[in-house]
């Protein structure tokens, strides 16, 4: 992240060019491509029709904005936008994750500091310890905290007053989202992968701001491959452009996209070696499923975090595989797509 706060890399994503979670390079560059303002960011229109209109109320009640929810898959904007509502409310922002608050002292001490109207961003808030949640629950609804004063038998318990702060939770993982925390969150918006109108934009914007040569069929190969994922899309620009620079003067055109996405081993639909593999194990391993998640991650060696929250929404978005409650299945897209027969139906027995 940006302010320089640890991020947790799930699975074995840290090095995979696909992967949606932000490696420092995606920092720096992401600071530098991110657009500041509600009119610059790009796609997510119901979203942001939304908090427009949240936040021009809130400003002219000169009021606090409400706490506000996005969910939705990593790498698709939940940081810039919070980052955006902050910059449209001219209030300052302060930035933590679920998995750095260990003891209730770490979120006091942050709630404490949080002037009236600030945004305090919230990231992986699904990861909070439950003790450090319960702190969240006054601190939004009452704009109070309790604080310990002392310590054993002669402890005492000082309701401390906050400023009317403006909470942005951020999550990859809204199911796992306790009830009050979510029943706290007077807005609550899911962002979804990206239309590839709205990436070529994002990619050209991007292109523009880093300098980097491109025509327009070069565009469209890297918003094909991108995942529906801007971060992914800015990722595979960069490389993109490494390759144009050392094999083909610099400019990136289809062909130019197309061989250095080939060499990262990114396929035409953005699928990469660790979604092959999945989409391989489930197909050949498990005759195409049902199979429970924790069985296709233990064929795969990767966490079943990895696999729910990074590898199967986009998987799932582009209609290769299929939840269902006895298990994942893989769908006739997917047969066709990897050159295997469709099993025939089963005589019904009864
Ligand atoms: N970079 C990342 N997400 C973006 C968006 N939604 N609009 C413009 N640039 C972006």
């Amino acid at each position: 992240m940006p302010d320089g706060t640890a991020k947790r890399v799930i699975g074995k994503t840290a090095e995979r060019i696909v992967s949606a979670q932000a490696f420092d390079e995606d920092a720096r560059i992401e600071a530098s491509v991110r657009p500041k303002r509600l009119d610059e960011y790009i796609g997510q229109k119901r979203v942001k029709e939304n908090i427009q209109i949240a936040i021009e109320a809130a400003r002219s009640r000169g009021e606090a904005l409400d706490h506000v929810l996005l969910y939705g898959p990593p790498g698709l904007g939940k940081t810039t936008l919070a980052q955006i509502i902050a910059n449209e409310l001219q209030v300052p922002i302060k930035t933590s994750a679920g998995p750095l608050l260990e003891r209730k002292g770490d979120l006091t001490a942050i709630l404490t500091s949080l002037e009236t109207k600030e945004v305090f961003f919230l990231d992986e808030i699904h990861r909070l310890q439950p003790a450090v949640e319960e702190v969240l629950y006054p601190a939004m609804e009452d704009f109070r905290v309790d604080l310990i004063i002392g310590q054993g038998p002669g402890a005492r318990i000082h309701p401390f007053q906050l400023g009317h702060f403006t909470l942005i939770g951020a999550t990859t993982r809204a199911g796992l989202i306790t009830a009050p925390l979510r029943s706290r969150f007077g807005i609550v918006h899911r962002l979804d992968f990206y239309e590839p109108a709205d990436l070529l934009i994002i990619i050209r914007r991007s292109a523009k701001i880093l300098n980097i040569e491109m025509d327009e069929a070069g565009a469209e190969e890297i918003a094909r491959r991108c995942r529906g994922t801007p971060r992914i899309a800015n990722r595979l620009l960069r490389r993109a452009r490494d390759f144009a620079e050392v094999r083909a003067a610099g400019r990136i055109t289809q062909a130019v996209a197309q061989e250095a996405l080939a060499m990262l081993g990114v396929d035409e639909q953005g699928l990469d070696e660790v979604d092959r593999n999945l989409m391989l194990a489930l197909l050949d391993k498990y005759g195409g499923g049902p199979v429970g998640v924790g069985t296709l991650a233990a064929a795969l060696s990767e966490e079943e975090d990895a696999i729910e929250e990074i590898y199967e929404p986009y998987l799932m978005q582009i209609g290769m595989i299929d939840r269902t409650p006895r298990g994942r299945m893989a769908t006739p897209r997917a047969y066709e797509y990897f050159g295997r027969d469709l099993p025939r139906r089963q005589p019904r027995l009864f």
